[in-house]
């Protein structure tokens, strides 16, 4: 199972002082020797953490390394003139909305699918794998595939909120729209308020192939550091995958 850590919160650091430390790319680097198997970002529209130039020279930085860089956006016409230019080995799309404090929801796939399927060709031609951000819901997963996307990414954020209460609910519907999604043909990744407790029970699911992980390890490595925080959950992914 591969690990992509997610360096927004550096840059959230970062910017909290309109400064230039701590660098994100930095960080890049750092979580890369730790054990990340990617690296992901997410250039929001309002730039509150990544900015433009930390995507292009992650990008730069890691040219001559095999770790794939994934860039999250929302489908926007800017957000897609930044990557076709940038060319990350994988965009996602998510939802996105200028008030909330994180991402909410998935991406509603089934009312945006005329928008994303020319969207998604234009990506796709230059070489840019799509993922797209979604609920566990069979319904989203059919209408990716009629997008045209290569990849989904469950979004485990409801299940993080219920672990401990309704945690076998959640991953139940979380593990149903896996093995759909796979079976479809679709690569299926997670991610969205895991940590180093509820992670196990989404890392034991044999379809989900990659993890994206930002919040958690960025508020450990205060404590830990962050070569520590990212060695720490590859660790217990990798254990809990048997
Ligand atoms: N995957 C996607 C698509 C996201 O939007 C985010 C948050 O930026 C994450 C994963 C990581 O979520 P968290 O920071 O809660 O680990």
């Amino acid at each position: 199972m591969r690990l992509g850590v997610n360096i927004d919160h550096i840059a959230t650091l970062r910017e909290a002082r309109k400064t230039f430390e701590p660098d994100p790319v930095k960080g890049a680097l750092i979580a890369i020797q730790a054990g990340a198997d990617q690296i992901t970002l997410h250039l929001r529209e309002d730039r509150r953490h990544i900015q433009d130039e930390d995507l292009f020279r992650l990008k730069c930085e890691l040219k001559d390394t095999n770790v794939p860089i994934n860039l999250e956006m929302a489908p926007t016409l800017e957000m897609k003139n930044i990557a076709l230019e940038a060319l990350p080995n994988t965009v996602t799309l998510v939802p996105e909305k200028r008030q909330e404090i994180t991402t909410e929801g998935g991406l509603d796939v089934v009312s945006l699918k005329d928008y994303l399927k020319d969207y998604i060709k234009e990506l796709k031609e230059a070489g840019i794998k799509v993922s797209l951000f979604i609920d566990p819901d069979l319904e989203q997963v059919d209408a990716s595939l009629e997008v045209g996307a290569d990849a989904i990414e469950i979004h485990t954020g409801e299940y993080a909120n219920s672990y401990g209460k309704n945690t076998e609910k959640e991953i139940q519907r979380i593990r149903e729209t896996a093995i759909y999604a796979k079976e479809k043909g679709l690569k299926v990744y997670a991610g969205h308020g895991l940590n180093y407790e509820n992670v196990v029970n989404i890392a034991k699911i044999k379809e989900i192939e990659e993890l994206n992980i930002g919040h958690s390890i960025i508020a450990n490595a205060i404590f830990l550091g962050l070569y520590e925080a990212v060695r720490k959950m590859k660790e217990i992914i990798t254990k809990a995958r048997g």
